[in-house]
């Protein structure tokens, strides 16, 4: 059941009116529902332990790309989450907010020596290799500094999935993972160096996958390469599935049930004694988050209904960078009159991407009027920038009718000490 609800009128998220939320702060900001956030996680959870059974080891590691700040990750942490990272700043932030390297799984295509260490000494749960070069690197780095570097080998299926071609991962024309091909070869090679223990498999096809079929075809891929592993002498313990399961944005987005995702984990895992961990970032944080922003002012334009409001594609690049689309709607609800006016929602950044999407109204916006965008908890705030002079915007986390802000504005005049103009 959403949060996010009309009382006489006026829009709610949990209990905190975003009319009054937006006058008390300021627009446009970020604000998570923590109800949100922890239904969500617990329903992944609940379906998991529900088909696979409360035995089965398992570790849902929050995919912490889709929302870092550390207010979000403390809450899943203390839901018992543990966090999947792509960067030493991912690693630091999961550690702040008390996640522990016996949670953390590290990511990513292009780790450093400095962050290989850093992880090392964190003591990971596993590195997910994308590459030979990169395992022999991180055996030099975990050998000379007396380490065993627990690891994985992402596997690229070469299958096609995911909400957009930039969000799809797992076909042959990325730059992630192992080719399927070599996989055998590169688990043999990794045997033989030094400071390395092969502890698992790895894969992650793509972000917003409404359909169970890439899943399947990639799970059973994995299961054959288990089973093979097994014979040729590894010891795998761990098989991460990765993330990837897509939400509903719009009317017509139709995702799987939780329940036939775990099933299908069942019939191709089930049966094993491995921990099984998962990477859910978008399912857990997306719906969680909306961004509060104001009208500025309405403008027509060759027959075009412009909306201009104070958020901007770099406060919310989705529509821009994937021509996501999102609902937006209006904090004060529509009267019902049949007369609709259609706006196109723009920020005041100097691109013509700059659109955040469509609102049909059946009332004249104003200057001063709240609307809102849906779902945009997860890479969100996380994919903000300073574009056009733009200061960062706060995020706010609620609960009841409790708010926090959980990350302040940062001025341009901030920025602006970051900046110096040399002597000549
Ligand atoms: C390696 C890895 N794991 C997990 C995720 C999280 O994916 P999602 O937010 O779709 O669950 C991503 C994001 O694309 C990723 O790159």
């Amino acid at each position: 059941m959403s949060l996010l609800n009309y009382r006489n009128n006026i829009l709610y998220f949990e209990d905190v009116s975003l009319n009054e939320i937006a006058d008390k702060i300021v627009t446009p900001m970020y604000i998570y529902s923590q109800s949100t956030l922890e239904n969500n996680f617990n329903k992944i959870n609940e379906a998991l332990n529900k088909i696979l059974g409360k035995e089965q080891e398992k570790l849902i590691a929050f995919s912490v790309k889709s929302n870092s700040n550390i207010a979000i990750i403390n809450r899943l942490h203390n839901l018992g989450s543990g966090a999947d990272v792509v960067s030493v700043g991912e690693l630091k932030r999961s550690l702040n907010a008390g996640i522990k390297g016996n949670k953390i799984v590290f990511s990513g295509v292009g780790k450093t020596s400095e962050e290989m260490l850093f992880a090392l000494e964190m003591d990971v749960v596993q590195f997910n290799i994308e590459s030979i070069s990169e395992i022999n690197q991180l055996s030099e780095i975990a050998s000379s500094n007396n380490k065993i570097a627990p690891i994985a080998f992402r596997i690229n299926p070469d299958i096609v999935a995911g909400g957009h071609e930039k969000i799809a991962t797992g076909g042959s024309n990325t730059k992630f993972g192992i080719p399927y091909s070599e996989a055998l070869k590169a688990y043999e090679y990794a045997k033989s160096l030094p400071g390395i223990n092969i502890v698992g498999i790895d894969i992650h096809i793509g972000s917003q996958i409404t359909n169970l079929e890439p899943f399947s075809l990639a799970f059973q891929k994995i299961r054959d390469l288990y089973d093979k592993l097994i014979i040729g002498g590894h010891n795998i313990i761990n098989i991460d599935l990765g993330g990837g399961i897509g939400i509903k944005y719009i009317d017509t987005d139709e995702p799987f049930l939780l329940e036939d995702y775990a099933n299908l984990v069942n019939k191709n895992f089930g049966d094993l004694k491995c921990k099984l961990i998962f990477e859910p970032g978008r399912c857990i944080a997306a719906s969680a988050g909306i961004l509060l922003t104001k009208v500025i002012r309405d403008k027509n334009s060759y027959n075009n209904n412009f909306l201009v409001v104070d958020a901007a594609m770099n406060d919310f690049m989705r529509p821009a960078l994937y021509g996501a689309k999102h609902k937006i709607l209006s904090v004060n609800k529509d009267n019902n009159s049949d007369k609709k006016i259609d706006y196109q929602v723009v920020g005041p950044v100097c691109e013509t991407g700059d659109v955040m999407g469509e609102i049909v109204s059946s009332r004249i916006m104003n200057s001063g009027d709240y609307i809102i965008i849906k779902d945009v908890g997860a890479y969100g705030a996380v994919m903000s920038s300073n574009y056009n002079s733009r200061p960062s915007v706060p995020e706010v986390l609620i609960k009841g009718s409790n708010f926090n802000v959980i990350r302040k504005t940062i001025t341009t005049d901030e920025l602006l000490a970051f900046e110096s103009i040399p002597s000549e």
